[in-house]
């Protein structure tokens, strides 16, 4: 694509002009928009970027492996990953707002996130993944301009405190240009076509408290599902698919015996930027067999359910 052409090439130049022979810091999230940004920064600045890339436990199955691979082994740019999981288990017990949810995980990934840039020796720029709609959600069409509906834990906060400048290559940009942007790069079909995944991860498709055991839960859930979606051959027609685990249990039977376990609702929309969205319209055929392998093959779901909500007055996340 010529256009994305010349603006990775404008892209690079103007990350050069600012950072010069400063440090840069990117905090990765396993998603397009922050790989695709670090990708950018790093051809323009080689290795004065590292990245980091915080496992929080909220991941979906094998996510930080990949993650791993894609920029060690493939890109071969520094990169620092950092196990605090239990940190994050730890202070989400008892937390069931979802708010207080998005709070706390924001604030202990910026804490976490400050930490590792102190091993580092500091940097002089921190590089985030920012896109335009990310700056622009908390202006709402559904509450009116001063109104937010969720706290993005992406979107302000670390500059202030880490007396860092900010370098956001992505903050004009929608999501399908993030992608052809990342394809320009080399990125390939499958990594650009992700599906988004929010910065608090599986906490906010967990209603209710967060524990390791209702995330290994839903890891298994969520990734049945979207492995049926992918062998259907639906995974690039869907904006996002995900699983929710939702705090209430219902009574069901397995053979011979009662079973009284959790409900896993299933959700997919068709979007072009995230704010506003439409129900994928599965084959009913479909949702009985991925029903069926989530009750059978993951322990702690009996039912399933269909969120048929549009955006709005849905979100697209659960919290
Ligand atoms: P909602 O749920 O507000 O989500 O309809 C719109 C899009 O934003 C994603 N999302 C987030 N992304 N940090 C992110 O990076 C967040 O805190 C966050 N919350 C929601 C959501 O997955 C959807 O694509």
């Amino acid at each position: 694509d010529w256009s994305m052409g010349a603006y990775r090439e404008a892209k690079i130049k103007e990350i050069r002009e600012q950072v010069g022979s400063g440090r840069v810091i990117c905090g990765l999230s396993g998603g397009v928009d922050s790989s695709v940004a670090a990708i950018l920064i790093h051809e323009a600045v080689g290795s004065q970027l590292t990245c980091v890339f915080v496992d929080h436990g909220l991941l979906r199955l094998n996510e930080r492996e990949q993650v791993e691979r894609l920029f060690r082994d493939h890109y071969n740019i520094p990169l620092v990953v950092v196990d605090a999981e239990e940190r994050f288990m730890s202070g989400l017990a008892g937390v069931t707002d979802p708010e207080a949810k998005r709070k706390f995980i924001g604030g202990e990934f910026i804490a976490v996130f400050e930490e590792e840039a102190k091993k580092l020796g500091g940097a002089d720029f921190l590089a985030q993944g920012t896109l335009y709609p990310d700056v622009i959600e908390s202006v709402s069409f559904t509450g009116g301009p001063s109104v937010t509906i969720k706290s993005h834990h992406n979107v302000g906060g670390l500059p202030e405190r880490m007396n860092m400048k900010l370098v956001e290559p992505l903050r004009e940009l929608f999501k399908d240009e993030v992608r052809a942007l990342g394809r320009e790069l080399g990125l390939n079909d499958q990594f650009v076509g992700r599906h988004p995944f929010p910065g608090p991860g599986l906490a906010i498709r967990i209603p209710g408290e967060v524990t390791k055991e209702r995330c290994d839960i839903l890891r298994k859930a969520d990734a049945i599902y979207l492995e049926e979606i992918r062998n259907a051959g639906l995974y690039d027609a869907i904006w996002q698919a995900f699983a929710v685990l939702l705090p209430v249990r219902t009574v069901g039977v397995m053979g011979d015996h009662r079973t009284y376990d959790s409900v896993c609702g299933l959700r997919a929309v068709t979007s072009v930027d995230g704010m506003t969205a439409d129900v994928f319209p599965f084959d009913p055929a479909f949702l009985s067999r991925v029903a069926t392998r989530i009750v059978n093959e993951v322990q702690g779901i009996n039912r399933v359910v269909y969120d048929y909500t549009s955006k709005p007055p849905g979100t697209i996340e659960w919290e």
